[in-house]
């Protein structure tokens, strides 16, 4: 009922624990069978590996989490050797979340992963909250086609690229990737946002800007789906403040395909498990056959196919 293909990988589920909410998956493990998922995105990875930035790093606020990580991660060789044969184990569909601070460590990066076995590549051109990389290459349809492109010149595997709220021309950007050989597109991460120390009368994060996200995102994250949607043929994977099965069937009438869930795990540990039995009671009760029969069912300009 809940099985979704996407991009020829099968997942037993469309719920993806999202990038960077849920480490490689180990410590959930302890606390439920994360086997239930249908996917885990790994922390974002870069080429080295990188301490992340100094300075607050999460900072709560009302219906959402702003967070100043900076890609805090092993690198891709330590991973490959430490956390990828965990995540193999897991029994969801393995994704890897790419980064870099310019094409060439992006490049390095994919010739080591490639011949590594796991489902999906996930090109983040999208973290807001590192200085040189990161969300610049998601920012224009050109940059972005130009990193796609590279990349998939160089990996074997099905390519998701993860796509930045911030983007003032977010369907081109995705009508770009798409065009350089993107298998299908993740949207949205992190809004641009900030804070302020009142007692201390400066920014709270040292970066000063830093990845807003949870339940006060959903909205536009959903308008963003819907509109990406109507925009590219190649499958969307739809996320931004996702906490219920409610929210994840709206994105999935919006068009997409899946859904990622991040900020929500912070709060409920358990909350996919809630979100994939919420889909099945839904399908249930609508008696549908199959999941994917809701996708694109509330946008009349969906191009994808279901
Ligand atoms: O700061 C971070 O590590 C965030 C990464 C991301 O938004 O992709």
């Amino acid at each position: 009922m809940l099985v979704t293909e996407l991009c020829g990988v099968t997942l037993k589920n469309p719920v993806i624990a999202a990038s960077g909410t849920f480490g490689f998956g180990k410590e959930y493990a302890e606390i439920f069978d994360i086997s239930r998922l249908g996917g885990i995105s790994s922390k974002g990875l870069t080429l080295e590996p990188r301490f992340g930035n100094t300075g607050e790093r999460v900072y709560e606020t009302a219906s959402g989490l702003i967070n100043s990580i900076g890609l805090q991660n092993p690198g891709v060789e330590a991973f490959i050797k430490e956390d990828l044969p965990f995540m193999q184990k897991s029994g969801a569909a393995v994704i890897v979340n790419l980064g870099g601070h310019d094409l060439d460590s992006y490049l390095k990066g994919v010739e080591l992963l490639d011949s590594q076995d796991f489902d999906l590549l996930e090109l983040n051109i999208s973290c807001p909250n590192v200085k040189a990389g990161g969300m610049a290459f998601g920012m224009e349809p050109a940059t972005a086609g130009h990193v796609v492109k590279e990349v998939r010149a160089r990996c074997h595997k099905p390519l998701m690229v993860k796509l930045s709220p911030n983007a003032p021309d977010l369907v081109g950007v995705a009508l770009s990737c798409q065009q350089a050989g993107a298998d299908c597109l993740s949207l949205v991460n992190t809004f641009q946002g900030m804070a302020i120390d009142i007692y201390r009368q400066k920014p709270v994060f040292d970066n000063v800007f830093a990845g807003f996200s949870g339940p006060a995102i959903l909205p536009i994250a959903l308008r963003m789906v819907y509109q990406v949607c109507a925009a590219v043929e190649i499958p969307v994977v739809g996320l931004g403040g996702i906490s219920s099965a409610e929210d994840a069937i709206a994105f999935m009438m919006a068009g997409a395909r899946a859904v990622q869930v991040g900020t929500a795990t912070f709060a409920r540990p358990t909350a996919m498990l809630d979100i994939i039995d919420g889909m099945e009671d839904f399908c249930k009760q609508q008696k549908l056959a199959h999941i994917g029969d809701i996708v694109g069912a509330a946008n009349p300009g969906f191009r994808g196919r279901r």
